[in-house]
Order: C-alpha cells, then structure tokens, then sequence
C-alpha cells in the first residue's frame, strides 16, 4: 500500500489531524491498535478549550458538542471552607465547553468513516522502518496479515506508551519529565452535579475536583499518594473524603450515589524535543504529558496537530520543507506555556508532602492572590479557557 501520511493512533491528536488532512486533500491511513468500541468508551478527559470548539466549529465536526456540551462561563476554586468563583466571561470574553473526550473521538471516528477515509482498528505489532530517510514505510499486522505501507511522512499519535517515540534513537530526544508523588483517583457516578461549574478544592486532606459529564453523570477526582491500591478505596471512603474536602454551602450540597467507574491517574509532566525525527513527527501525549490540573492534555493534542496539518498543507502545496522544519518550534511554544499553568495550578491545589511549612504559605498566599486580584485572576482564566492559536499559519482549508 502507499499513501501520503501515516498517523498512527485514533486519538484527538491523530483524529484531528486526520480530517484536518482529508480537508487538505492530502490522503492518510489511520492505525489505531484497539477496537473501536475500546476508544469510543474508554473514559478521559473532558474540558474543550475555546479554540479547540472553535477549530471543531470551523471544520464542521461540532455539531453534536454544541448540542451535548455543557457551556461554563468560569469555575470554582474552594478552600479554607470559602467558594470563589473565577469568572471568564467577565475575564476573558471566552467559556470552556464540557464534552467528554471519549464523546469526540466517537464524532471524529464518525466523521472519518462519513467521509470514506480509511482507518484500521485492531492493528497489531506496528514498526516504523527508514523514518530518517525520504522512504518512510509502516508495517503492522491485522485481521492475522502482515501488512506494508510506504508513505511520505508518519504522525506518531499513539500517546505516552506508544511505538513512535520508542522507535526513534537514544540521544536524538531531550526528555524534560517531573513525576508528582501522588496520584488522581477517578469516579464516574450517578449523581447530579452539585454545582453548576466545576469546583477545584484545596484541602489539608489533599486536592478534589468536582467535575460531570452531564445532568445526571458526575466526574470527581481526589488527590492521592502515588502507588495507591484502588480496593483501599471502597464506596464509602471515597465519598467521605469528597465530602470533606469539597465541605458544603456556597451552593455546593454534595450529592452521593452509586459510583460505576474508578481509575487512578498518575500525574507528570514530561516533554520530549524535537517533537519529530526525520519523517516522523510526534504530537500529543506521545510527546508531552501535562497534569490534569489543568484539563490541557485533549487540548494540546488537537493545537499539535493544527500545527502539523498546516505544515503538510504548505509542504504538498509548494513541494517545501521550510513550515514542516519549523514544527516542533510552534509547537514546543504553547506546549510549554501549557506546562507552566498546568504545573502552577497543579502546586497551589495540591498538598505536596515533604515540602517546608514556609512553601505551604507561599502557594497558599498564591491561590488567595488569585481570588483577591483581578489581574491574577485573569491569568488563570486566559490559560483556562486557552491561549489564542498563533494566527499566520492556521491551517488552510
Ligand atoms: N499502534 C496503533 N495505535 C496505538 C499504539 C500502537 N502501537 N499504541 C497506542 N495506540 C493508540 C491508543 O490505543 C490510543 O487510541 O493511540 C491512541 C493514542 O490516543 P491518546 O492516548 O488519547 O493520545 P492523544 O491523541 O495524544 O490525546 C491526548 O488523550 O489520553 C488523553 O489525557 C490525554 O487528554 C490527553 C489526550
Ligand atoms: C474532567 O472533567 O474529567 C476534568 C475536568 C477538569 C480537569 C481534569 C479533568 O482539570
């Protein structure tokens, strides 16, 4: 087989990028390594940045979003038992839309197979050969054959644990990585959202997020330590620890229910650079991992492949290289933006043991910055609802 492009992954990176390809003209093959019914269920995130729902809106993939979303002019930051609300509408002109991630992916898988685009599902064993020669060629095995397909350029879009950044050379990344010592853990449960915003809690306890998915789906995190076994977290504990750190009043009533999922996330920041290798360009989590303090990691994937789709476009328009060369400097600029906020809200929310009762303060004296000035709280909510897209060399239909 041939093709132009071969993103491997059916994330939002390589998704995205997929149909902003197709808008191109430009032919790709999409491997994606589980089932479709896998990937259209499999619970992630859930905050849309404006230019993210913008980008969706523009490319016509935001129907069903603009109709399921949940529209938030701002949150909630609670702590020292008192509610503050962050307003981004005052703020920022701009909202966050509420979708859950694995709700896109089932948009973007629809789309794809609307349009007559090929991807493969349950693709085995995938190996990049000759990625640092102009004779890039993918082989994968699937439905029990070994299958061969050369291309022009592959997207590495198989997140953190993927093949594509494992198949380039030592020495060639400069890894960036800071691992926290506690972890997320994550409930689905069916209960109403007790607030009509989501509520970022500071506790002595530790970080909880009050979170939904919808009138009657709730998404609630608690910080815990790193290494920590779900079956020491039955039902009950759970919700106490919610009840205690969220607290109550302030229009904040913590409704309890039956939970039907529990995951535990581990948080990091990691980025590798270049974010590509010769003819082999990474994008997403495969090349960067944000704590989910900051509901950033969906976000950046969809603004990578922004980036890589505009310089295709430019490359299969004038035959050039020049807007591909520069890919990983556009990138690595919102991406490391994108890491300071998603670090910094990530140090004032959570208890970070071992750390001096005098950086206690300073974080603490942060987060009341944000809550008592206007101009600490604009920059929350400007990283919030996201960094306007570098304009210049958008993507071009
Ligand atoms: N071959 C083919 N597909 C693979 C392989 C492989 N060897 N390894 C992984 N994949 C697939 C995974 O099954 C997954 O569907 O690549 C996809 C990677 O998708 P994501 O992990 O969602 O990564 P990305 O598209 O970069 O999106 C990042 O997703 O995980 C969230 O919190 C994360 O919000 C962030 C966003
Ligand atoms: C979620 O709804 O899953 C969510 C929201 C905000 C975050 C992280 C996750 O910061």
């Amino acid at each position: 087989m041939r093709t132009q492009v071969v993103i491997v992954g059916a994330g939002p990176a390589g998704l995205t990028l997929a149909h902003l390809l197709h808008r191109q003209g430009i032919d790709c093959l999409v491997l994606e390594a589980r089932a479709r019914e896998h990937i259209e269920t499999r619970v992630r995130a859930g905050v849309l940045e404006h230019p993210t729902v913008d980008l969706l809106d523009e490319i016509g993939l935001a129907g069903r979003l603009r109709v399921e979303g949940m529209t938030h002019h701002g949150i909630r930051l609670r702590f020292d038992h008192a509610m503050h609300r962050i307003d981004f509408a005052d703020l920022t002109g701009a909202a966050i839309t509420v979708y859950a991630q694995q709700e896109l992916v089932k948009d973007l898988v629809a789309a794809r197979l609307a349009d007559g685009q090929p991807i493969l599902f349950d693709v085995d064993d995938v190996r990049l050969d000759g990625v640092d020669t102009d004779r890039p060629r993918v082989r994968f095995r699937h439905d029990g054959r070994e299958r061969t397909v050369d291309c022009d350029v592959i997207a590495g879009c198989d997140g953190f644990h993927g093949i594509s950044r494992a198949s380039i050379p030592a020495g060639v990344l400069t890894v960036h990585e800071r691992v926290y010592p506690f972890a997320w853990l994550g409930i689905l449960a069916q209960t109403r959202p007790s607030c009509d915003e989501l509520v970022y809690a500071r506790h002595p306890d530790g970080f909880a997020l009050h979170s939904m998915r919808g009138p009657e789906v709730t998404r609630q995190y608690l910080q815990v330590p790193a290494g920590t076994d779900l079956a020491d977290w039955p039902d009950e504990r759970i919700w106490t620890g919610l009840r205690r750190r969220l607290g109550h009043g302030d229009g904040l009533d913590l409704e309890e229910g039956p939970i039907f999922d529990k995951s535990l996330a581990p948080m990091r920041s990691f980025v590798v650079e270049p974010m590509r290798y010769g003819r082999l360009f990474l994008l997403g989590d495969a090349a960067h991992i944000v704590p989910a303090t900051g509901a950033k990691g969906l976000n950046l994937a969809v603004a990578d492949a922004r980036v890589l789709s505009y310089g295709l476009g430019h490359h299969y328009a004038t035959g050039r290289w020049d807007e591909l060369d520069r890919y990983t400097e556009r990138c690595l600029r919102r991406v490391w933006q994108v890491q300071q906020f998603s670090w910094w809200m990530t140090a004032i929310l959570h208890r970070i043991g071992g750390t001096q009762p005098f950086d206690e303060r300073l974080r603490a004296a942060e987060l009341d910055r944000v809550v008592s000035s206007r101009a600490a709280a604009t920059t929350l909510a400007e990283n919030y609802v996201g960094l306007p897209f570098a304009t210049g060399w958008a993507w071009r239909g």
